[in-house]
């Protein structure tokens, strides 16, 4: 067998057995709250749409699409340079949004709130503001077999450009990190400890609170990579205590092109710029220049001001709804839908484990992924198919790619049922 994959049989899938497949109730009206996602409530190839692409991007409800129109109507005006009535609007919604990005993840010093991109440049930024400075030949930086590539390509370039070495935490069979393999792969060179805190394809959950302790005993920092566990349960910082937590606004409900970095306070300040341009300087010479103050010192040029205001919407909805419902609900749905799909004659799932959640990688025999995403699609379904910007992941799954299914807030048992019933029909089109 490939490592973390399981034929789906229901003899083999404790899921699949008696409560798992219980339809679980949503803890909120979710007819009510699927009205306010306008993307949801459309036709694709004239059935009606089943999103579960959700670890991609997340769908926006009104609440953030209105907040984005609502500053573009009428607060728009760029931040910290206008002393104009539109201006200071602008500068105290996008800095409002810092203050609840901060609130949000539990952290006190909101000038640890860097706004990015997207968890990619968030990632990207401490590669070469930090690792740039900081590394060298005989360091070593710790990643595990299941980053995506946001999270490993930054590192790979780092280590080519300062002569330092990548080393990775193995995987189990069932999909999980081999954390017993710490004893060996995190030394005295570790510099930097950079891990994906739930995995965007198999839903696992790291234990991140054990990794950074063991880090910091060795004076390893500790980046996570957060992009896939910020939307979906309550992250605290303090907790955890790591050095650097990067996110992406598009993944929890928010609008693209914003991101986050939170990183330690003093660990902002004693690091290089990441680019240069406007606001991120604090005195500027024909020779030479001295940067703002963190966070503006990493946010050069025009920010993205809308999107973060949007992202602050977003957050106030998550919020509403309840980091540990939202929780509870994708652990109730995931158990759920591993039980139908487990049913399904040819159907492979990868990855077991019990604290693994909202996204599930499955194979169908005999059908290339890509074709069953495709077959999908003319059901009015949409799931990702291939490696996931995961291959190092992928290629330890024995497999060149798999279909996902990944679920948020507004994903339903019946969207499932529909989902396996799309699965069984490509089987019997195919004749597989
Ligand atoms: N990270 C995104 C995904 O998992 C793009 O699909």
């Amino acid at each position: 067998m490939t490592p973390a994959a399981t034929k789906a049989a229901p003899s083999e899938d404790r899921r699949a057995a008696g409560p798992a497949v219980t339809k679980p109730v949503s803890p909120w009206d979710i007819k009510k709250l699927r009205r306010d996602f306008p993307a949801l409530h459309q036709k694709i190839h004239g059935k009606p749409l089943i999103y579960l692409d959700n670890a991609a991007t997340t769908q926006k409800p009104r609440p953030v699409i209105d907040a984005v129109t609502r500053f573009y109507e009428l607060d728009n005006a760029n931040v910290h340079r206008a002393i104009y009535e539109l201006g200071e609007r602008a500068t105290q919604a996008y800095e409002a949004a810092r203050q609840k990005v901060a609130a949000f993840i539990n952290v006190p010093d909101w000038h640890s709130i860097v706004f990015t991109r997207g968890a990619t440049e968030a990632i990207n930024l401490v590669a070469y503001a930090w690792g740039r400075y900081s590394l060298g030949p005989g360091d070593e930086i710790l990643v595990t077999e299941m980053e995506h590539h946001s999270n490993l390509i930054p590192w790979q370039l780092a280590a080519r450009d300062t002569g330092a070495t990548l080393r990775y935490v193995p995987l189990k069979e069932n999909g999980t990190l081999q954390i017993e393999a710490l004893d060996d792969v995190l030394t005295a060179r570790t510099k930097l400890v950079a891990v994906v805190h739930k995995s965007n394809v198999l839903g696992t959950v790291n234990p991140v609170r054990e990794i950074v302790q063991r880090a910091r005993e060795l004076g390893a920092l500790v980046l996570l990579d957060g992009a896939q566990s910020v939307p979906h349960f309550q992250v605290n910082v303090q907790e955890l205590d790591c050095d650097f937590l990067a996110f992406s606004g598009h993944k929890m409900l928010g609008p693209t092109g914003v991101g986050v970095l939170y990183g330690r306070p003093e660990l902002l300040e004693s690091m290089e710029p990441f680019q240069g341009g406007g606001e991120m300087i604090s005195m500027v010479s024909m020779e030479q220049a001295t940067w703002n103050d963190i966070p503006w010192k990493f946010e050069a040029g025009t920010p993205n001001i809308a999107q973060a205001v949007g992202l602050g919407a977003a957050i106030d909805y998550l919020e509403k709804l309840g980091m540990d419902r939202i929780e509870d609900y994708m652990h109730q749905l995931t158990d759920y839908a591993r039980g139908v799909l487990s049913q399904l004659q040819g159907l492979t799932l990868y990855g077991q484990d019990s604290n693994s959640s909202s996204a599930i990688a499955f194979n169908l025999e005999g059908v290339h992924p890509h074709d069953l995403s495709q077959l999908l699609d003319q059901e009015g379904i949409a799931v990702r198919a291939g490696h996931h910007c995961a291959q190092p992941l992928t290629h330890r799954l024995g497999v060149s790619a798999t279909t996902r299914a990944s679920l948020y807030v507004y994903n339903t048992p019946d969207e499932i049922d529909r989902l396996a019933e799309g699965i069984e029909r490509v089987r019997t089109f195919l004749g597989v």
